[in-house]
C-alpha cells in the first residue's frame, strides 16, 4: 500500500519504519528541513534501540522516504496517519490540537482519490469528528474517510511493540475504511494479532483510558510501597503475589519514584479534563495525578532522610535523567523533580545517564548539575548516591569502587535494584521502595 505519514516525531517515525518494513511504500513527512535532511541521509533523531538500522535498510531497499511536501505525499497515498505532536495546552492541561489539525486541513487541499486519513496521535474524543469536519469544509467534494487508531508502543521498546502489539485498535465509521486498515495491517498475521474494530469516538477513548489505567496501577503500587514500610511487608512480594492472578497480571507492578514521560502525565491530565467537561469526572484518575505529584516531592525527602536530615554543601550523585532506561527522553522525568528539590536544599549534584545528558544540559545549567561521565564520576565525593533510572548499566555497579570514591557510602535506590545483604555487605547504607529492613 502507499502509506504517508504526517509528523515524523516519535511515533510517526517508528510507525513509518514499521509499516515500510511490512513491505508497504511510505512517505514520512515533516514541517522541520532539518528533520528531513537528516532522515534522508538515515540519521534518527532520536535514541529508540534498532530504528537506526530499521529507518537505515528500509531506505535502501526504497520502501520509506522522507519529505517536507506534505501535499505531494498525501495526494499519492492511499492511507494518511496523522501523527503530529498534542502537548498539553498551557493553562488548562487539555490537549493542544492545533498540529492535528492544521495538518488536516493541509491534508484535505491535497487529496485527489479516495483517502483514508487516519488519527494515530493520543487526541481527545470527538477530534476524528472535528478532523472529518475541518477536512470537509476545506475540500467539500474531496473523497475520504476519517479513522481513529491509536498508538500503545512504548519508549524503549517501540519497535518490538508496533511489530508485536496485543491488539490493535481501530475506531472507523464505515466499511471502506475498515477494509484499507485491515490491509495496513494484514502483515502482522491477524489471525495472531487481534485487531479490534469499534466507533472512532469508542478508539478514542481506549487509548486514554489505557494511560490512565497503567498510571493507575503504578500509582496503586506507589502507594502500597509507603504502607509496606509503615506496616513491615515487602512490596516486591506483594507484587509478585498480586501479579500472580490472570485478572490484575505482574506487569506495571514495579514500584519506584512515580512514572514520567511525554505521555502518563499529560494524558491522565488530558482525561481528567475532559472527564470534567462532560460532567463525570473520573475521580480515580483525579487522585492518581495528585498522588504522583507528590510521589516526586516525596522521593526528595527520602534522599534527605538518607544524609541524616541535611543536604545543604554535601554532594548528591544521581543516577540516571530520563524517565525511563533505553530512551533519550527526560519529559517529566522524576530525576528533574529530585535533582530540583535537593539544589533547593542547596545540595551540590553530580548526575550521570548513558543516554538523557543533552536533553538535560538545555534544562539544567552546568552551574546547577554537574554531568558526571560514569557513575563512579557522579559518585565521586558523594554523601549519597542514588539510583532514579533503572539503566542495566546500573544493575552490577563495581561496588567496592564506588565505596572508595564515596564520601559517606549512602545508596537511595529508588528503583529496588539491589538488596539489603549484598549492599550492606559492600558497608553501606541502603534505603529502597517498600522493602523496610
Ligand atoms: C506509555 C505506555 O506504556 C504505552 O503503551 C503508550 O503507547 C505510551 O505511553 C504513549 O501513550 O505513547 P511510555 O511512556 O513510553 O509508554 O513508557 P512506560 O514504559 O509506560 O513507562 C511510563 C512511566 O511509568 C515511566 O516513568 C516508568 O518508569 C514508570 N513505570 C512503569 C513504573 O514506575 N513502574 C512500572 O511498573 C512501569
Amino acid at each position: 500500500m502507499r502509506i504517508a505519514v504526517v509528523g515524523s516525531g516519535y511515533v510517526g517515525l517508528v510507525s513509518g519504519a514499521c509499516l515500510a518494513d511490512f513491505g508497504h511504500t511510505v512517505v514520512c513527512v515533516d514541517n522541520d528541513n532539518e528533520k528531513i535532511e537528516a532522515l534522508l541521509q538515515a540519521r534518527v533523531p532520536i535514541f529508540e534501540p534498532g530504528l537506526d538500522e530499521l529507518v537505515a535498510t528500509n531506505i535502501r531497499e526504497g520502501r520509506l522516504h522522507f519529505t517536507t511536501d506534505l501535499a505531494g505525499a498525501v495526494s499519492n497515498a492511499e492511507v494518511v496517519f496523522i501523527a503530529v505532536g498534542t502537548p498539553s495546552r498551557h493553562g488548562d492541561g487539555h490537549a493542544d490540537l492545533t498540529y492535528v489539525y492544521a495538518a488536516a486541513r493541509e491534508i484535505a487541499g491535497a487529496i485527489k482519490d479516495f483517502t483514508v486519513i487516519v488519527d494515530k496521535s493520543t487526541v481527545p474524543v470527538g477530534t476524528g469528528d472535528e478532523v472529518e469536519r475541518v477536512i470537509r469544509k476545506a475540500n467539500p467534494v474531496a473523497r475520504f474517510s476519517v479513522a481513529s487508531n491509536p498508538e500503545f508502543l512504548r519508549e524503549g521498546a517501540a519497535i518490538a511493540d508496533f511489530k508485536h502489539p496485543d491488539r490493535i485498535v481501530v475506531g472507523v465509521e464505515d466499511d471502506m475504511a475498515k477494509e484499507v486498515l485491515t490491509n495496513v495491517y494484514r502483515p502482522l498475521n491477524l489471525n495472531r494479532v487481534p485487531i479490534m474494530f469499534t466507533r472512532r469516538r469508542t478508539a478514542e477513548l481506549v487509548k486514554y483510558a489505557s494511560n490512565a489505567f497503567l498510571a493507575m496501577k503504578i500509582t496503586f503500587i506507589n502507594e502500597l510501597a509507603d504502607l509496606c514500610e509503615s506496616l513491615d511487608a515487602d512490596i516486591q512480594d506483594v507484587a509478585l503475589g498480586l501479579g500472580l492472578d490472570n485478572r490484575i497480571g505482574p506487569k506495571f507492578l514495579h514500584a519506584g519514584p512515580g512514572y514520567g514521560g511525554s505521555c502518563f502525565p499529560k494524558d491522565t491530565i488530558a482525561l481528567a479534563r475532559t472527564a470534567q467537561d462532560a460532567a463525570t469526572p473520573l475521580r480515580l484518575v483525579e487522585s492518581t495525578i495528585a498522588i504522583n505529584d507528590q510521589r516526586r516531592r516525596s522521593m526528595a525527602r527520602r534522599v534527605i532522610a538518607a544524609c541524616d536530615g541535611v543536604v545543604r554543601d554535601k554532594t548528591i550523585g544521581v543516577l540516571g535523567l530520563t524517565f525511563k532506561p533505553n530512551t533519550d527522553d527526560i519529559r517529566e522525568s522524576p530525576a528533574l523533580s529530585i535533582i530540583q528539590a535537593l539544589k533547593d536544599r542547596g545540595a551540590k549534584v553530580r548526575a550521570y545517564d548513558p543516554k538523557g545528558r543533552e536533553a538535560a544540559a538545555e534544562l539544567l545549567s552546568s552551574d546547577d548539575v554537574y554531568f558526571a561521565s560514569d557513575p563512579y564520576d557522579a559518585a565521586a565525593d558523594a554523601d549519597a548516591l542514588v539510583i532514579v533510572t533503572e539503566w542495566d548499566v546500573f544493575r552490577a555497579l563495581d561496588l567496592r569502587r564506588l565505596r572508595e570514591v564515596m564520601k559517606s557510602p549512602v545508596l537511595v535506590d529508588l528503583r529496588n535494584v539491589y538488596g539489603y545483604t549484598q549492599i550492606e555487605q559492600a558497608g553501606f547504607s541502603y534505603h529502597c521502595i517498600g522493602r523496610p529492613r
